[in-house]
């Protein structure tokens, strides 16, 4: 813990059941001689005292914004190394997704530059409503943190997802965001993701099914670790992340010109996308009709191999980025990826089992092997694409 000594943190309560848990938190960090600071909402103040938090921060609790220091909200803000919301309830998730700022707690949040942690916990039904995941969702793109809660008894008598997290649980996300909040500073990481298009005529095109969740976890999570990120996407139906350079294309020739110009400057670069390995010979400027052939022989060419031509671009600097690609297949995953690791003359590959339930396109979850230049290997279970993002960056790191 001690990454948590002298670090300014603000806490802010909400109004859950879980406020009593969240005192044992604020208990710790002041263990862990953290200067920390606890602002309570008015329907915290309904669950648990302000005099509680005050005994265990030692320092007065902030509730009301006209009241309690006034002018504290934008200091504290500014000041903070983090900000920890527990319980943070489908409310306050709502208010500060929809830009509200009416109390002490959702008037500090939007002054911070600080990463804020949001600790839901709810019941299963509330953690689960399509409104509360699109606002998570939209915070989640804008930087803000989650720690996701445990499955469960809840308060309501039920069983379910949406259960506070243990306080070492959430000491160590603290702990961990503190640290790995420079883990890439001074870096710089080009990200790409997303699929490429490849135009028959200005109607029809060739693409797959990358949707760039996992590029786009990628790139958000190495701007939370301190990296300079440039991501560069094929079409996806995800909203640009915040603080990050993000340059839109579209073929496999077009990532290949933005991936080229920008690899030299690059000290990670990290291929996430599923580039089409052809494009039709010949694109037509007007839309054909169907009634011309019963049966249409496209012919294609194969696009350039976008890793390769790095490669090729880079060869006898003595400044390399370190090249990370990806591998999806559906069988024989690790001697295939092995290969094209080799190939394509890189640091590491993702191994990605397209085969498997729970990974590949489209989902949220992934299941990968890391395989490294001297062979090594390191799998991991079924992880969401955000974790499974952090892990990946972790390795990174370590080479
Ligand atoms: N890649 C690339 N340029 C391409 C195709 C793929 O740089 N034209 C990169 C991908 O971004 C990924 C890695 O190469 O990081 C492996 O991609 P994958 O599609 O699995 O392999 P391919 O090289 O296309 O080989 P195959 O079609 O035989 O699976």
């Amino acid at each position: 813990m001690a990454a948590l000594a002298n670090r300014r943190i603000v806490a802010g309560i909400c109004g859950g059941i879980a406020a009593y848990k969240a005192a044992g938190v604020v208990s710790k960090l002041y263990q862990a001689q953290a200067n920390i600071r606890v602002i309570m909402t008015h329907a915290a103040c309904q669950f648990v005292t302000p005099l509680t938090f005050e005994a265990l921060s030692h320092q007065r609790v902030l509730s009301h914004l006209f009241r309690d220091e006034p002018l504290a909200h934008v200091e504290l803000a500014h000041e903070a190394d983090l900000i920890v919301v527990m319980p943070a309830t489908y409310d306050i998730i709502g208010k500060v997704a929809y830009g509200l700022a009416d109390d002490y707690l959702t008037a500090t949040i939007p002054v911070t530059k600080a990463p804020v942690l949001f600790v839901p916990a709810m019941e299963s039904q509330m953690y689960e409503n399509p409104i509360f995941e699109e606002n998570k969702r939209k915070l989640e793109a804008l930087g803000y943190r989650f720690l996701e809660p445990e499955s469960g008894n809840l308060a309501s008598g039920r069983k379910g997802i949406g259960r506070f997290p243990s306080e070492e649980a959430i000491l160590q996300a603290i702990e961990e965001i503190l640290v790995e909040r420079t883990l890439f500073q001074g870096r710089k990481i080009l990200v790409t993701a997303g699929p490429t298009r490849e135009r028959i005529d200005p109607m029809r095109l060739i693409t797959n099914r990358s949707s760039g969740k996992m590029g786009y976890a990628l790139a958000e999570a190495a701007r939370d670790f301190g990296a300079k990120v440039v991501l560069i996407s094929g079409p996806t139906q995800l909203a640009a992340p915040v603080g990050i350079e993000c340059i839109d294309v579209e073929s496999a020739e077009e990532m290949k010109d933005a991936v080229l110009s920008q690899a030299p400057l690059a000290d990670i670069v990290i291929m996430t996308a599923a580039v089409a390995d052809w494009r039709p010979l010949k694109t037509s400027s007007i839309k054909e009709s169907k009634l011309a052939d019963e049966i249409l022989n496209l012919a294609l060419r194969r696009t350039p191999d976008i890793l390769t031509e790095v490669a090729k671009k880079l060869k006898g600097r003595k400044q390399k980025p370190l090249m990370i690609g990806f591998a999806a297949e559906t069988g024989d995953l690790l001697e295939k990826a092995q290969g094209k690791l080799k190939r394509k003359n890189l640091d590491m590959i993702v191994a990605n089992d397209l085969s498997q339930e729970g990974a590949g396109a489209e989902v949220d979850t992934n299941i990968v092997t890391l395989i490294y230049k001297n062979g090594k290997r390191k799998p991991f279970p079924k992880m969401t694409k955000r974790l499974l993002a952090k892990e990946i960056l972790r390795e990174i790191a370590k080479i």
